[in-house]
């Protein structure tokens, strides 16, 4: 065969990043189940080789054979994965570009390793228009299987606005899949504290479409400039085809999701790495999604929300970048350990560097978190890097201003609040734990440590 890799799947991620391939120089060969999306295939991608069949498919390749899977996650890619092995030969490389569950993409790599074939499991993000002009990568594989698809997955992603590819290689296994999770817990909270923001100036700010619209495009001219902000903006600008209404008048706040921020939320639990900002949104798109529930439960309980007196718009502000802060330092804290835990070895810097173009939660932030994984790569926290934790005290009143003024007048800001939670503890040398420890030696003989000396000890309590 000629083509230089195949492309099986041809759904919108699938078909865009074929086309993406093929500007690149890549012959593309593509099949899918569906006749219709192979029609379109042929159609958008230039220098595409159809095929009918996944036969077909791979005796279209040039040896190794590079094979790109693009189909939802879950059973559709064990089947895949399963009928392909016995076909291929040493050498050839299986990439899984979808959402895969990290723990999914380990059991399969070693699958993959078993039959002498080299999987990659690929983190994609930046949807339909990353995916055609460029989207960030990150990739999880051994070296060696990276080694002949490096160049052209550097090709096809997105770059940072030094130019720098978005692509790297972030580990082996599911490292890749892993990165790509914990962007999504961070993509949900970003877009959770955005949405906490737009509705608390709405709701006690008494601000229009318009005035909010303006506000958000002065925000992305600065520090908190990012692709989210950039979409919100242009939402908070949109009327409705129908009636001419601003658009979020007519979209139901019932949120939906496909499971990856549920994921990294209960990855950090399983890792007992508190990511509290990013657990918080999935339970947010939870309570919003119980929208019939909420509508009985407004009228039986109702709670009249009071007009904020003072200007709270430079506050929000605020607000916005320290919980935006906190919610990366909760992601990275989070890939860190999953790093320890797993043997990965991750590269936080590289992440933070491939993370700046391309991809969804793309924010003008990751330069300067970048430049303190560079300081300082060992980093616990990107909170303790003294750039960062300047700006964390410069909007430290102006936050907990905002979280006082939305809880006074009963407007729900779960993610602000947490990250605000996550901020204090953190920073608290001190905590309520040792009431806590002192509880569960009570009730269960636990036993705690003291803080004078070493060592477990128990206390006969009283009532005990
Ligand atoms: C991306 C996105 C994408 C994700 C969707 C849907 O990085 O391009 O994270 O991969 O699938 O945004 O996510 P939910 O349906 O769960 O909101």
């Amino acid at each position: 065969g000629s083509a230089d890799i195949a492309v099986l799947g041809l759904g919108v991620m699938g078909r865009n990043l074929a086309a993406n391939l093929a500007d690149h120089g890549a012959v593309v060969a593509g099949y899918d189940l569906d006749e219709g999306r192979r029609g379109a295939f042929a159609a958008q991608v230039g220098n595409a080789v159809p095929c009918a069949s996944v036969e077909d498919l791979l005796g279209a390749l040039k040896a190794p054979r590079t094979i790109l899977m693009m189909v939802p996650a879950g059973a559709p890619v064990d089947e895949l994965t399963a009928a392909l092995l016995p076909r291929l030969s040493p050498g050839d490389v299986l990439i899984d570009g979808g959402n895969s569950h990290f723990r999914d993409t380990n059991r399969r790599a070693a699958l993959a390793a078993a039959a002498g074939v080299r999987f990659v499991g690929l983190g994609v993000s930046g949807g339909e228009e990353g995916a055609r002009r460029g989207p960030a990568l990150m990739a999880g594989g051994d070296a060696e299987a990276l080694a002949p698809v490096a160049p052209l997955l550097a090709a096809i992603a997105a770059r940072a606005p030094d130019g720098e590819s978005c692509f790297a290689r972030v580990g082996p296994e599911g490292a890749g899949h892993f990165v790509k999770m914990i962007h999504n817990g961070i993509e949900y909270a970003d877009m959770q504290l955005i949405a906490e923001a737009y509705h608390l100036l709405r709701e006690i700010g008494g601000c229009s479409y318009e005035r909010l619209a303006d506000i958000f495009a002065e925000w992305n001219g600065g520090e908190l400039a990012s692709y989210l902000m950039e979409i919100t903006t242009d939402i908070l600008r949109t009327k409705d085809g129908e009636t001419g209404a601003p658009i979020l008048e007519v979209i139901r706040d019932a949120a939906g999701q496909k499971g990856t921020g549920h994921w990294a939320a209960t990855t950090a639990l399983e890792l007992g790495m508190p990511a509290p900002t990013i657990a918080e949104a999935v339970h947010a798109r939870c309570l919003s999604a119980l929208k019939d529930e909420r509508v009985r439960a407004a009228e039986a309980l109702a709670i009249p929300h009071v007009p904020s007196t003072e200007d709270l718009v430079a506050s929000v502000g605020d607000a916005l970048l320290s919980g935006r802060i906190a919610v990366y330092a909760q992601g990275f804290a989070v890939i860190a350990a999953g790093s320890r835990q797993f043997g990965w070895d991750v590269d936080l810097a590289a992440v933070a560097r491939i993370w700046r173009g391309g991809c969804i939660i793309r924010a003008r932030l990751l330069d300067r978190i970048l430049t303190a994984l560079n300081r300082a790569p060992e980093l616990p926290n990107l909170m303790l890097d003294p750039d960062i934790a300047g700006l964390m005290t410069h909007g430290d009143a102006g936050f907990r201003r905002v979280v006082a003024a939305a809880t006074l007048a009963a407007v729900p800001v779960p993610a602000m609040a947490s990250a605000l939670s996550y901020w204090d503890g953190y920073r608290s040398g001190r905590l309520w734990a040792n009431m806590i420890q002192a509880q569960r030696d009570y009730f269960g003989a636990h036993g705690y440590e003291r803080t004078d000396r070493p060592g477990m000890v128990h206390t006969e309590w009283k009532g005990a």
